[in-house]
């Protein structure tokens, strides 16, 4: 069986852009490879949580993991922090990443601009933790959004690199996996690019929001001007509500609507009414699953130690073998 290795930062709630790009594909790939499946509590460190957050967000994302349906007998669910394991080859990775390189990342530059006032070590070197993370346990899938696929690629760079400086062919390659061909991109409502916590609360549907709350982000969702011809083009707002509902409905709800739309015959009320109740009647199992489950702190407990012993398991063995190629050898 191929290994599978993916985390999620736990920043807060997991919207659609986390569940169609990643989290769906967990729950499939669970039964068909050795997943490892972790909550990337240390990555997020970048931003400086407090305590109380931090500790909250992660119990958050567990709680999450479980409601989606990942099953804790089927895969390895864990704690990033729990397994110090992966620190360790952080460093060692981090000795062959150059600064050019790491500078050049996408995410990095994003994070240039976004928070100019905390440029840290940590986030230059975010992707070798990633890398990190994935070759810890010998992945060669990683089931992940578009925007991740840079930080596979340059994974593959780290490995590659360990593999020629020891002349050894340690690590395998792990690719970017969705089960859809491609890697997804899910739009937010803003009208402009990918859904996603850094872009606003508004921006996001959330798997915990209520009813209430779906029906009012997206009664505000963007949509630039209406069709003033006949099968013209959508603006992009307008798309990616579109694309929205390619994910939550059917084929015929979105064959309707984008028939009335090439006719000029759209009404928006209409159309976002019909997205927000497709989208209640998606995420209403997940989110009454959410409460049950985050009530139950004895069993989150045991999913975390039962995970973390796993998972050090693997990573133990790997590091093993890596501090013996690198020469960290008793005498
Ligand atoms: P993070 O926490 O930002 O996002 C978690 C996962 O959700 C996907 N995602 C999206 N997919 C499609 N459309 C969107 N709008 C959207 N928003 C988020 C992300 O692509 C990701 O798969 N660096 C990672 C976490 C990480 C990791 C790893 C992942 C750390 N170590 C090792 C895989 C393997 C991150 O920040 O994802």
């Amino acid at each position: 069986k191929e290994t599978v290795v993916s985390g999620i930062r736990p920043t807060g709630k997991l919207h659609l852009g986390n569940y169609f790009g990643a989290v769906t594909n967990f729950v499939k790939m669970q039964h068909e490879y050795n997943c490892y499946f972790f909550i990337a509590d240390l990555h997020s460190l970048t931003t400086h949580p407090t305590p109380q957050d931090l500790h909250g967000h992660v119990k958050n994302v567990l709680v999450e993991y479980l409601a989606c349906g990942l099953d804790p007998e089927a895969t390895t669910i864990y704690i990033q922090s729990d397994v110090p394991e992966v620190t360790e080859l952080y460093l060692y990775l981090n000795m062959n990443a150059y600064m050019g390189e790491l500078e050049r990342s996408t995410s990095f530059k994003d994070k240039v601009r976004s928070q100019p006032d905390n440029v840290n070590a940590g986030l230059l070197t975010y992707p070798s933790l990633m890398a990190a993370d994935i070759l810890i346990h010998k992945a060669t899938k990683v089931p992940v959004g578009k925007d991740q696929e840079q930080h596979l690629e340059m994974t593959r760079t780290f490995g590659n690199r360990f593999n020629r400086l020891y002349n050894n062919e340690y690590f395998p390659e792990p690719f970017a996996f969705n089960y859809a061909a491609n890697l997804v991109k899910v739009p937010g409502l803003d009208g402009k690019g990918k859904m996603g916590k850094s872009e606003g609360d508004a921006n996001c549907i959330y798997l915990a929001d209520s009813p209430e709350i779906i029906r009012k982000k997206v009664a505000k969702a963007v949509t630039d001007g209406g069709p003033t011809q006949d099968n013209q083009e959508k603006p992009e707002s307008v798309q990616n509500l579109f694309e929205l509902m390619k994910i939550v409905s059917t084929p015929d709800t979105v064959t309707h609507f984008d028939d009335l739309y090439n006719k000029q015959a759209i009404r928006y009320g209409d159309f976002k009414k019909q997205l927000a109740e497709d989208m209640i009647i998606f995420n209403s199992p997940i989110r009454e699953r959410i409460e049950e489950i985050s009530k139950d702190s004895v069993y989150l407990r045991q999913v975390a130690r039962h995970g973390a012993m796993k998972a050090r398991d693997s990573a133990h063995k790997t590091i093993k073998e890596v501090r013996e190629i690198i020469g960290f050898k008793p005498f």
